[in-house]
């Protein structure tokens, strides 16, 4: 298992003492499917692990424990906050983790504050991880075998399987979408031949 290499323990360390026990094995989940995801597609083990490990390190952090370490939260990061609470945590952990855990590894950063929402033409790294918070085995909904099927065979064509989705199921929830949900959706979809467009289309769309 990837996420017991010596290399990790730091990172899995903090990790631990900020998450609840199910969210921390989410975590591990997360972090091992994007290093089998990694070498399936030829992308960096290294980086996609620790994105893996460290992808909802803020997930049960408050504003003011934030504040209280010291990290800086700027305006729009404030309104992330009061719009999309649930995104919060993918769009602040960037500063977060450079701040106090020195993490550098831009690919890291970029697949971390993007796995929520995806955004358009995400790096490898990033794809990546967004496909593992997804697909993960302690994952349970409804259509996940399409998608889990589709990660399989092409990360684009499981990019935007998962936006549309995730669109779906908001919409349903009669809640907002953020506008890189939107951006994912679009890009992935221009990235797409007809006959996998219609084929995701009609498999994803039916879930
Ligand atoms: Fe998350
Ligand atoms: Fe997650």
């Amino acid at each position: 298992m990837p996420v017991s290499d010596q290399r990790y323990r730091p990172y899995v360390d903090h990790v631990r003492s900020v998450l609840s026990e199910h969210r921390f094995r989410h975590s591990m989940a997360v972090a091992n499917m994007a290093g089998r995801l990694a070498i399936r597609y030829g992308v960096s083990e290294e980086s996609a692990v620790k994105a893996g490990i460290l992808h909802d390190v803020l997930k049960q952090m408050k504003m003011d424990d934030l504040l209280g370490q010291g990290i800086e939260i700027g305006s729009e990061l404030r309104e992330v906050w009061r719009q999309f609470p649930a995104v919060f945590h993918a769009f602040a952990a960037p500063l977060y983790l450079g701040q106090v855990l020195g993490v550098d590894d831009e690919s890291v950063l970029d697949a971390v504050k993007w796995h929520t929402t995806g955004t358009a033409n995400m790096g490898p790294v990033a794809k990546v991880l967004y496909v593992a918070d997804f697909v993960g085995p302690d994952r349970d909904i409804s259509g996940l075998d399409v998608i889990r099927e589709l990660a399989d065979r092409d990360l684009d064509e499981a990019c935007l399987g998962i936006s549309i989705l995730v669109i779906k199921q908001l919409m349903l929830a009669q809640k907002e979408v953020h506008e890189e949900t939107i951006n994912c959706y679009h890009f992935y979809l221009g990235q797409m031949g007809p006959d996998s467009k219609k084929e995701i289309f009609l498999r994803v769309g039916a879930l």
